[in-house]
């Protein structure tokens, strides 16, 4: 539903009005300090605003987005946010949150070339390529691609966990806990996948055991009558 740019402001007034007769000195307050206890690390697509999917205000949750939630090593931008997060904000949860149905994770699942995102997506690719034998095994494409969905967040929530940042403040003693959820356009549902890192001694178990269990749940449909001792079903 297309809005005039004109209509925007005005909503703008509406909602800014609404805040404050709910809330008296609601944006008064926010000048002083922002103490958000989290770190929303999501894809960049329109559907998924952090915010109003957790039924957040302003000052609430610091937002990192991005297409398809990817967690570079040398993003300068990703690392200067979650350092701010965490040095100076103490945010005490990062929540890596991908969705199903995304174009980028869509895009790098089947090789599609859009432009200069392209290179962008050569990281989802990575994980793709590091669970081919996995993902060749399921049973069609739409299984695949919500498998990819959730592959895509545990690689990127275990690249924040590696991230010098996160490092560091576990280093510190700073309590710092590392999510990865995934959220469902069509009911609006976010669900947590159980890569739950609360510091370094997590990092390989959490991984291995939410990996063991997203493997598990893709397969099962097709496993339940198959052999479940097929390279596909094993690797
Ligand atoms: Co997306």
């Amino acid at each position: 539903m297309p809005h005039r740019l004109r209509d925007l402001l005005e909503r703008n007034r509406r909602w800014a009005e609404g805040v404050e007769a709910e809330r008296p000195g609601f944006f008064t307050g926010l000048l002083q300090q922002q103490a958000p206890q989290y770190l929303w690390i999501g894809c960049a697509d329109s559907r998924v605003p952090a915010n109003e999917i957790l039924g957040l205000l302003p000052g609430d949750v610091f937002v990192h987005r991005n297409v398809a939630n990817v967690v570079v090593h040398s993003d300068l931008n990703a690392l200067s946010v979650m350092q701010y997060a965490i040095d100076q904000l103490h945010v005490r949860h990062i929540i890596v949150v991908g969705h199903y149905g995304c174009g980028g994770v869509t895009a790098a699942l089947h090789g599609r070339r859009i432009g200069i995102v392209d290179n962008w997506l050569r990281h989802v690719q990575d994980v793709r390529n590091k669970h081919r034998p996995f993902l060749d095994g399921l049973a069609g494409d739409d299984v695949r691609l919500q498998a990819l969905c959730e592959l895509n967040v545990l690689e990127q929530s275990l690249n924040v966990c590696e991230t010098t940042v996160v490092q560091d403040a576990w280093t510190r003693g700073q309590s710092v806990v590392v999510h990865g959820w995934v959220y469902g356009l069509h009911d609006g549902l976010l669900q947590d996948l159980e890569v739950t890192v609360r510091g370094p001694d997590d990092v390989l178990p959490a991984y291995r055991a939410a990996l063991a269990a997203l493997q598990r749940r893709h397969r099962e449909p097709a496993a339940a009558l198959s052999d479940r001792g097929s390279p596909a079903a094993r690797s």
